[in-house]
């Protein structure tokens, strides 16, 4: 029986209450599958740097190196800057695992009610390729002449032909695979100049190789209010990696909750680990509650099967999700109900039991 090895990295906050019951509906479903998942949790994170003073091991990228994937929960806590958390973690981890691919499906479940009045599942069906590696998030720039009047932050952008090609190829070939076979590119081309202008450049040249694919873009501030007012003609969406950073806000905002919302860091040449993960944080405001919403934790564990090749049982985890949202009776509070986060995921493993009981 095939056997992954998957490095579990739970955070801080709600990600070490949403990823062990993330981590239960992965082995339910595994548990009627022709695999198994073999978890080594990795404390680091916020706790990990009040006492040791640093996000992670030294060597934690050869760490990872060894797992076929990731699973992390949220990086982030009041009592460490959260230029730290992340710029420490987060941030590099993307980088030096190659994760250009940041994919975020934007989803309206049914029976799931979206703040956009009278919008129901068939309208909300979008997935964002967020460039991943290079951009807004490069990290470059500078501070001078700290505390005094002539104080001077720099914060530089770098869009390279290689980074924005290698993103709009698979935003394009995603494209191509969707029915509606739309992709919308978010720009800012007019304030922008530089970047936003090569960004276009290059994204019109990859779009001349995929004719089957209509091609759109779009200043990303007309975009976001686009998501808001005609979400139905959104399909595929690409973006730069600080433009799909709000977009997928909104877009999680749009499918009713941040709580619902997955996300994949992707190599899609596979000489890495990807890392799936929600798209939320930590919500130190609800943490210690056992009331956050796992089911984006559980959607991001079931994109990291998909990734794995294990399809079926990633369909077997959405449908077990839909299952209990279209039941409608056990939702936690950010969608409406009084569930906590221990009964929202025992639920979804009992559906994806249930499923998988029934005859195909
Ligand atoms: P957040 O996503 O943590 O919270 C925003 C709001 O959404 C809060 O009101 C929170 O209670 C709610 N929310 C989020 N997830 C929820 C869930 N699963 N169920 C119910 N409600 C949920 O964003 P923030 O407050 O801006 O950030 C908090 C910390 O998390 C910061 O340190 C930030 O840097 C970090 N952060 C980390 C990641 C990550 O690890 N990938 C992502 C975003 C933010
Ligand atoms: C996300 C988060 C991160 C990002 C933060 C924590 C750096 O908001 O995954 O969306 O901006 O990418
Ligand atoms: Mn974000």
């Amino acid at each position: 029986m095939k056997s992954y090895r998957i490095a579990v990295l739970p955070g801080d906050g709600i990600g070490r209450e949403v990823i062990p019951v993330g981590t239960d509906v992965l082995n339910a479903a595994a548990s009627h599958s022709a695999f198994t998942l073999a978890f080594t949790q990795f404390p680091w994170g916020c706790d990990f740097y009040l006492r040791h003073g640093r996000m992670m091991d030294a060597d934690a990228v050869e760490q990872l190196l060894k797992f076929d994937a990731i699973y992390l929960g949220a990086i982030g806590d009041p009592q460490v800057p959260d230029h730290i958390s992340a710029g420490e973690l987060l941030l590099p981890l993307r980088r030096r695992l190659v994760q250009y691919v940041n994919l975020r499906p934007v989803r309206l479940l049914p029976g799931i009610t979206s703040p956009l009045a009278g919008r129901g599942a068939a309208d909300i069906d979008i997935v964002c390729v967020r460039e991943n590696s290079e951009g807004e998030y490069c990290g470059l720039g500078g501070r001078v002449h700290s505390g005094t009047p002539d104080e001077l932050a720099e914060q530089t952008g770098v869009f390279t032909r290689r980074g924005i090609e290698r993103i709009a190829r698979y935003g394009f070939r995603l494209a191509s695979t969707r029915p509606r076979k739309l992709l919308a590119s978010a720009t800012k081309s007019n304030a922008l100049q530089h970047s936003m202008m090569l960004w276009d450049e290059v994204v019109e040249q990859v779009s001349k190789d995929f004719p089957d694919v209509s091609y759109r873009k779009y200043h990303v501030d007309a975009l976001a209010a686009r998501m808001i007012t005609h979400p139905q003609t959104l399909d595929t969406i690409l973006c730069s990696n600080l433009f799909g950073d709000i977009l997928t806000d909104i877009g999680s905002a749009i499918s009713g909750s941040l709580g619902v919302a997955p996300s994949g860091n992707i190599n899609p040449e596979r000489t890495t680990p990807s890392m799936f993960e929600p798209i939320h944080g930590s919500a130190p405001d609800i943490a210690g509650k056992g009331i956050a919403n796992p089911v984006a934790a559980i959607w991001a564990g079931a994109m990291m099967l998909d990734h794995l090749g294990e399809r079926a049982a990633h369909d077997r985890i959405l449908a077990a999700i839909e299952r209990v949202f279209a039941e409608g009776q056990i939702k936690t509070p950010d969608l409406g109900g009084r569930a906590t986060t221990s009964q929202m995921g025992a639920a979804i493993a009992q559906a994806l039991t249930e499923g998988s009981r029934q005859p195909a």
